[in-house]
């Protein structure tokens, strides 16, 4: 049996690959088995051949392809795929009853087909929703806040072929600053907002007004002078970042990271929904300091709504003239390609979203070279977060003077050249809370004042810990309420790092060593399975985690699991596996009484651990 794209398909395939030349098809083999699997919901032997003939690549090169990434299958499962979040926010909220319901009023079974064909049910992690949590995904549209009753009668629509509408609805809090500070709140609260006209009404664009009269080098050293730090996770100085870029090397490349995927961290989604065209202005601004004539937004394969008004919005710039020849006559081109992922958190780390947007499996790479230096395709290359670049058009429009004023802790000392924390964030926060949503605030708002914005703890409870920069963070205990939440080097003592900006509140009916297990949990499924310390020590730790919450973890395995996570962390690859064990440590550090509890006494603190009930 031959395989064939439409010729609608064939036709957009053919614009793609007119983007790369002759020795760069393989970076359109993601958007290929894209277009296949949206035509035929599968991606069979017969279509990998057809595509590895058409990017003449080595088959193996697509089955490696399409067996790395979540979103593909070779065959296709049901009508309609359920992808239910089993992240711990959601499981926080009741993922599990939902999970229950399913299977036993619909015959639901894990990656299978129900008899008639119509679904089948996929366990995935954070949809990246958490505040409405829990969540799952049908029909490329996100369904909040479900409960059993909820889940049944969703099914039954869908069954009748019913879409309803998405029920996640965004929920932004501004903290007290006039809104043209502000990176998303308009974006939420002004309809349409993502559409050029209703941006441009609003100040949409103003930055291109001034951007080209300030000379690239000037105003790589203006956001250096900023104080502006990578809001993805690692809070690294901006402009100092650029910096590193060489300047005799060309052609250099931007790629915008939009593969927010880290349970508990939320924003990324919103700004692409709500604000696309805000993201578009901080990557002119990026491109134009960093002398970059063609970006990548490598956008999360699940953010479908994101993604069409991300595309929808490239267009109306285009055709508004703030992309392509010639910019508003200042004689820079730029060009923006949208680039989507298929299921990988690890390609939100910044090698291994080179190496998928090359084609390959997002596994990150060895370093040196840094990508400064050596990143796509060989070339000088600056990954940055969306939410990072959407601060550049505030630094372009207000001047870097006004931007490092603001932060809450250091506004009133003489800031640095380059000083730690300035700007706002937007904190995403989400767990035991009564407002879970997007917070944005000035960098340094504390977790006591963040957590009294999300309305306090559910049912008056008591706070027992709070997670800082999600899985990747720390864990901490309430007497650190007050550490403000932003780069300096509080959190890094305390081994909680601010991360993404992430905060996952727990209250007394936790157990600390459940929240470790189902966050490394997490980490041994998302281990891209390149290095043996994060591939095998992510599993050694799962296991271990597992014998002490049911009981049977010898005391020793207590100390084996905090060496273990002492390994893992100094002898991964990447970002990936060297944060992974932080949970553990962090909860060994400030709840050891608990793990052991669950090993001496064989009892859960908390009864959260089913099989010590008894
Ligand atoms: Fe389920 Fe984030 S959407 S944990």
């Amino acid at each position: 049996m031959t395989f064939e794209l439409s010729p609608e398909r064939q036709r957009r395939l053919q614009e793609i690959l007119a983007h790369y030349s002759p020795n760069r098809r393989d970076a359109a083999l993601l958007p290929a088995l894209h277009l296949v699997q949206e035509q035929e919901g599968e991606i069979s032997p017969e279509a990998m051949e057809y595509v590895a003939q058409l990017l003449r690549l080595a088959p193996v090169r697509v089955l490696e392809a399409v067996t790395f990434y979540s979103l593909f299958f070779q065959k296709r499962p049901a009508e309609q795929i359920l992808w239910l979040c089993r992240s711990l926010p959601c499981r926080m909220q009741g993922c599990e009853r939902v999970l229950a319901a399913l299977v036993e009023r619909f015959g639901l079974q894990r990656e299978k087909s129900t008899p008639d064909g119509k679904f089948a049910l996929y366990e995935t992690e954070c949809l990246a929703a958490c505040d409405h949590a829990p969540v799952m995904m049908a029909n490329e549209t996100l369904y909040g806040r479900l409960d059993p009753e909820k889940a049944i009668a969703l099914l039954e629509e869908l069954n009748r072929g019913i879409s309803p509408p998405s029920s996640v609805k965004p929920q932004l809090t501004k903290i007290g600053h006039p809104k043209e500070r502000w990176l998303l709140y308009e974006g939420l609260t002004v309809p349409d907002m993502w559409t050029l006209r209703v941006y441009r009404e609003h100040g949409g664009y103003r930055s291109l007004d001034k951007l080209f009269q300030i000379e690239p080098e000037e105003l790589i050293r203006r956001v250096t002078y900023s104080g502006l730090r990578g809001r993805g996770g690692a809070g690294f100085s901006t402009g100092r970042k650029w910096s590193f870029v060489p300047k005799d090397v060309t052609p250099r490349y931007l790629c915008a990271n939009a593969d927010e995927s880290e349970p508990g961290t939320f924003s990324n989604r919103y700004l692409l929904e709500y604000k696309p065209h805000l993201i578009i202005e901080g990557i002119i601004c990026a491109c134009w300091a960093l002398q970059v004539h063609t970006a990548y937004i490598y956008v999360r394969g699940e953010f479908t709504l994101g993604k069409r008004r991300l595309e929808a919005a490239v267009e109306e710039a285009y055709e508004a003239g703030f992309l392509g020849k010639d910019i508003l006559g200042s004689g820079f081109d730029l060009d923006i390609e949208i680039y989507s992922g298929a299921g990988a958190y690890i390609c939100g780390e910044e090698t291994a979203l080179i190496e998928s947007i090359e084609g390959r499996r997002g596994q990150p790479r060895s370093r040196p070279p840094f990508p400064a230096t050596r990143g796509l395709f060989g070339q000088p290359t600056v990954v940055q977060n969306v939410e990072t670049l959407s601060n550049l058009p505030l630094i372009v429009h207000y001047g870097a003077d006004w931007y490092r004023k603001l932060g809450v802790i250091y506004r009133q000392t003489l800031p640095a050249v380059d000083p730690l924390n300035t700007g706002t964030k937007l904190y995403c926060i989400s767990g035991h809370v009564n407002r879970p949503g997007v917070y944005e605030a000035e960098l340094g708002l504390t977790a006591r004042e963040l957590i009294a914005l999300a309305g306090g703890v559910r049912e008056n409870r008591t706070i027992k810990a709070i997670q800082i920069g999600g899985p990747s963070g720390g864990c901490l205990p309430p007497e650190h309420l007050d550490a403000p939440l932003d780069f300096g080097p509080k959190l890094q003592e305390l081994g909680a790092p601010l991360g993404a900006g992430g905060i996952i509140v727990f209250d007394d009916t936790t157990c600390m060593v459940d929240v470790a297990r189902s966050f490394i949990g997490f980490f041994m499924k998302e281990s891209c399975g390149k290095c043996t310390p994060c591939r095998f020590g992510t599993w050694q730790m799962y296991t271990l985690l597992d014998l002490i919450a049911v009981g049977r973890a010898y005391p020793s395995e207590i100390d084996l699991l905090e060496q273990l996570a002492e390994t893992v962390g100094q002898t991964s690859l990447c970002g990936l596996g060297q944060a992974a064990p932080n949970i553990v440590k962090t909860t060994l550090k400030y709840f050891r009484q608990e793990y052991e509890a669950h090993v001496l006494e064989k009892r859960c603190p908390t009864g959260a651990c089913e099989i010590l009930r008894g």
